[in-house]
């Protein structure tokens, strides 16, 4: 099993950004933290500020082989068609991640371009998010 962790746009800020919603721990404090699990899976993380470089990385999904995706694509996710429908061109299956509970936010957040075609959401657990997707990947698939 082959995982892809996309971070998009400002999650390279975690633990300096509006830490009372994000948290102290940064995006390498995650990535260690998952690493450090020792999932039986290959997980590789991606981080871009950049929807091009964002999408060029999902159409390279058959090429990379990956299975799987965990993403938060941060705001773009209440405003991203063009990362959406690149999901859509390569048919990638994903579990959609927010660390904050956006539906406890600003209307704007309660938006997602991504859910309705998600394999699931997980909202509002924190950087747990991610490891609750990754387990869950792994027991189903
Ligand atoms: C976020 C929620 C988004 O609304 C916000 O723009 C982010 C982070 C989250 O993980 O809670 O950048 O995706």
């Amino acid at each position: 099993m082959k995982i892809l962790v996309i971070n998009g746009v400002n999650l390279n800020m975690l633990g300096q950004r509006e830490t009372d919603m994000y948290g102290d721990l940064s995006l390498s404090d995650l990535e260690n933290n998952i690493k450090s699990i020792n999932f039986d899976a290959d997980i590789d993380f991606f981080q871009s500020n950049s929807e091009e470089e964002i999408i060029e990385k999902i159409h390279a999904q058959k090429q990379d082989k990956y299975d799987f995706g965990v993403f938060n694509f941060g705001a773009h996710t209440h405003t991203n068609i063009a990362i959406r429908d690149a999901i859509l061109s390569v048919k990638f299956k994903f579990y959609e991640v927010h660390i904050s509970n956006v539906f406890a936010r600003e209307e704007f957040r309660h938006v997602s371009f991504f859910s309705d075609i998600a394999e699931g959401c997980i909202v509002g657990l924190g950087l747990d998010g991610y490891e609750y997707a990754i387990r869950k990947i792994l027991k189903e698939e």
